[in-house]
């Protein structure tokens, strides 16, 4: 065979092997192999096109990347025009659907539904003719629509052959285009990084990304489809149901609702609305009901139409997740950190499932991103047990003394200043404990589940007795007594003793619980349990130094002392304003150097070398912003007062085992992890720092051994020109087994 035949054939080979892999990744979501193989096939064929432009065909994995740009779509006639849905907003409307349909046929005939959530999305039309992917067009007003099929072409669950060889000379299937809830977020978070528009829901985005002009950039959409019924359909015949020609569809490579099931009388249609609803949140998608489908095609035909929807199919519907309501103010509430958070004020309004009076903002970047004003008609979304959030503001309809928002400048409850640190988005009252609102967050906190994990303290209780000046802070809750509980409002005797119980088991807690409590900024469940590993006893957690933690390198500490005599005099300054601009410096090393050196004038007599900082403790996670945070803290006395409190009222914890690792044959080595490992580097790094090993940036005649991954690079050369030993995953799995890590 010449060359010129082994590429033909090699190229379909390929055709057929990525759109096999393809399939197996998009529609099965059961990927056979690895990414990086399945870019080495594509990059093969790819090759193969470039040399030989001839064996370019339009079903080729390579035409989904997207091509030139259009001016404009052209219009598409649908063979078979696209129709619409008749909605039934309720269980009632329900019943009259399955009603009439029960009425129109004869008496004989035994309905079946199929049902399958109703996505929200757009409707396409796709035509493949020999089994190859020719058109795709939007449902447009339902006779006509746009050639969309360069950007259908993009997205990797729409096979652009069909599977197999026993198709249709002609098939043209119906289905949604959306967008996955994560690929949504994810798209946001890119155009808010660029600075470009965000999207207010999936929606939106699927039918921003599909009418792109620019097909390439529909290339980079995080697109998905499921086919739901038939268009046009030439040289085959297909089943006698709507389940059946589902499964028809997935045969030839379909994307199909993995959530289809025929419900055989209207209370499994009731049963199928209640489970997908409660499931809704769940889901990989956005979905806004459940299609019924007569699923008998015989019986559909008897039906027919009625103007622009059959008679043979209902979309059942949600209650609302978005609602238009007016603005009538916004209120700032100040959490346990200090953060105030915008809240919108609302004209009542019924938005999924219940009536919403207050909702989110997030914070002032959104507020003027969208530029929200008080009196401002807004869009209100409630999905799930989400918070109801304000989308956006209908521009349209602002009226003409509509009011900006803007941050407060003294904080709402106690008056305290408002500051808002550079680079962070939210703005924080100063006032810490004094503030009563700070004040309840953080009791609330300390007595969540997660935390000290009072049972019966609710949020209610809590602010009555912040309120009530009957405690100040979380170590005053123990002081409390049956009667005077029993005195707050909705408590009587029973459930007043029944608090001061619990209180008391929850004393018995342990140090990572109880470190997490304290509600320290940034310190979250897992570093607490970092910490608490780490270091064994409070005792050591109040002792720690910046000095224990925070590096200052030789190289930051030259270009301190070039700047220092920017500096005002006292080098420690509030926190909340770090003194210069230098990038590397953070407040945490100016509150390490102001630990040892008690004037600017006293650090300029320096040198650098003596300002190098190495430390001792390395705890997982813990950066220099959190080391200074937590050091701070212990460092107040009024929490040192009500650390004390707290332990002189009982609590208490277990000691915690620290695994010795002095005897480990790993201990005190220095490691370096390059190339890419099976697991993230992070977790051989927590092993190996468990077992008492260092692990270190970059190799040096220190360094041990060489953890090397594939496609390792400089730091592999390094090594071996060091001659420091290299070991590949499998040796350094050993090693760490060996020593029981
Ligand atoms: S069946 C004859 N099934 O809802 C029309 N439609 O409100 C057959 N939709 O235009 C439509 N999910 O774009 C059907 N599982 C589903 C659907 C679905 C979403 C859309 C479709 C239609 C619109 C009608």
């Amino acid at each position: 065979m010449s060359d010129l035949f082994a590429e033909e054939a090699r190229a379909e080979e390929l055709r057929k092997l990525l759109q096999y892999h393809n399939h197996r990744y998009y529609v099965l979501d059961d990927p056979e192999i690895p990414d990086v193989e399945y870019d080495k096939l594509l990059r093969e064929l790819q090759q193969i096109e470039a040399d030989r432009p001839d064996l370019r065909t339009i079903d080729s994995p390579t035409q989904r990347v997207g091509g030139a740009a259009l001016d404009a779509f052209e219009q598409v006639t649908h063979a078979i025009p696209m129709l619409s849905l008749d909605n039934a907003f309720d269980d009632d409307e329900f019943a009259a659907f399955d009603q009439r349909v029960k009425d129109r046929l004869s008496r004989s005939a035994t309905v079946r539904y199929a049902a399958e959530p109703k996505l929200d999305g757009l409707a396409i039309s796709l035509r493949y003719e020999q089994g190859v992917l020719v058109q795709a067009a939007t449902r447009g007003d339902g006779t006509t629509g746009e050639n969309v099929t360069a950007n259908v072409r993009t997205i990797g669950s729409i096979p652009l052959r069909l599977s197999g060889n026993d198709y249709p000379e002609v098939l043209e299937v119906r289905g949604e285009i959306f967008m996955p809830k994560a690929g949504f977020d994810a798209l946001n978070e890119r155009q808010r990084a660029k600075g470009e528009k965000t999207f207010a829901n999936p929606r939106n985005a699927a039918a921003g990304s599909l009418r792109q002009l620019d097909s390439k950039i529909t290339a980079t959409r995080p697109l998905a489809m499921y086919c739901y019924g038939l268009g046009e359909v030439v040289g085959h015949s297909m089943a006698t149901s709507q389940s059946e020609n589902m499964r028809l569809l997935a045969n030839w490579g379909l994307p199909t609702s993995p959530e289809l099931k025929v419900c055989k009388d209207s209370a499994e249609c009731a049963a199928y609305f209640a489970s997908i609803g409660e499931r809704r949140d769940g889901l990989a998608y956005d979905i806004d009901g459940v299609v019924f489908k007569v699923d008998q095609v015989e019986l559909q035909k008897q039906l027919g139409f009625v103007a622009r929807a059959p008679r043979w199919a209902i979309a059942q519907k949600f209650p609302a997740q978005e609602q238009l309501t007016l603005l009538e103010a916004v209120e700032f509430q100040v959490g346990r950190t200090g953060a105030l958070t915008p809240v919108a004020r609302l004209k009542p309004v019924f938005v999924g499932g219940v009536t919403v009076s207050n909702a989110t903002l997030h914070n002032m970047d959104e507020i003027e991103r969208k530029d929200i004003r008080v009196g401002d008609t807004v869009i209100v979304r409630r999905a799930g047990d989400v918070i109801p959030e304000v989308v956006s503001a209908v521009l349209s309809d602002r009226p003409d003394d509509a009011k900006p928002i803007h941050m407060p400048e003294q904080c709402p409850v106690c008056e305290s200043q408002v500051v808002r640190i550079s680079g962070e988005a939210v703005a924080r009252c100063t006032g810490g404990l004094f503030c009563q609102a700070q004040r309840k967050e953080a009791i609330k906190h300390f007595a969540s589940r997660k935390a000290m994990d009072i049972d019966g303290l609710g949020d209610k209780i809590v602010e009555q007795l912040v309120d009530e000046q009957l405690i100040k802070d979380p170590a005053d809750l123990f002081a409390l007594d049956v009667a005077t509980v029993a005195k707050l409002e909705r408590m009587a005797e029973k459930s007043a003793s029944n608090l001061i119980s619990s209180l008391d088991k929850a004393k018995h807690t342990t140090l990572p619980r109880f470190l997490f409590s304290l509600g320290i900024l940034g310190i979250g469940e897992t570093m607490a349990m970092n910490i608490a590993n780490t270091l064994g006893s409070l005792e050591a957690v109040q002792k720690l130094t910046l000095h224990d933690l925070v590096e200052l390198k030789l190289s930051q500490a030259k270009a301190f002392l070039k700047y220092a005599s920017a500096l005002p005099k006292e080098l420690r300054v509030p926190m909340m304003q770090p003194p210069m601009d230098l990038k590397w410096c953070s407040s945490a090393h100016i509150e390490l150097l102001a630990e040892q050196y008690d004037s600017v004038a006293d650090l300029l007599k320096q040198s650098p070398e003596a300002l190098v900082n190495q430390p001792t403790i390395s705890i997982e996670g813990l950066g220099d912003v959190l080391a200074e945070k937590l050091v701070m803290f212990f460092r107040q006395p009024h929490n040192q007062d009500v650390l004390n409190k707290l332990i002189a009222a009982g609590v208490q914890w277990p000691a915690i085992e620290k695994v010795d690792v002095s005897d480990s044959e790993l201990s005190g080595l220095s490691f370096v992890l390059t190339g890419t490992l099976s697991q993230p580097r992070e977790s051989y790094k927590a092993r190996l720092l468990a077992a008492g090993a260092k692990v270190v940036g970059s190799v040096s005649k220190n360094t041990n051994y060489l953890v090397a991954g594939e496609s390792a690079g400089s730091k592999l050369s390094k090594a071996e020109s060091l001659g420091v030993p290299v070991l590949d995953e499998a040796a350094i799995e050993a090693m760490l087994a060996k020593s029981g890590f």
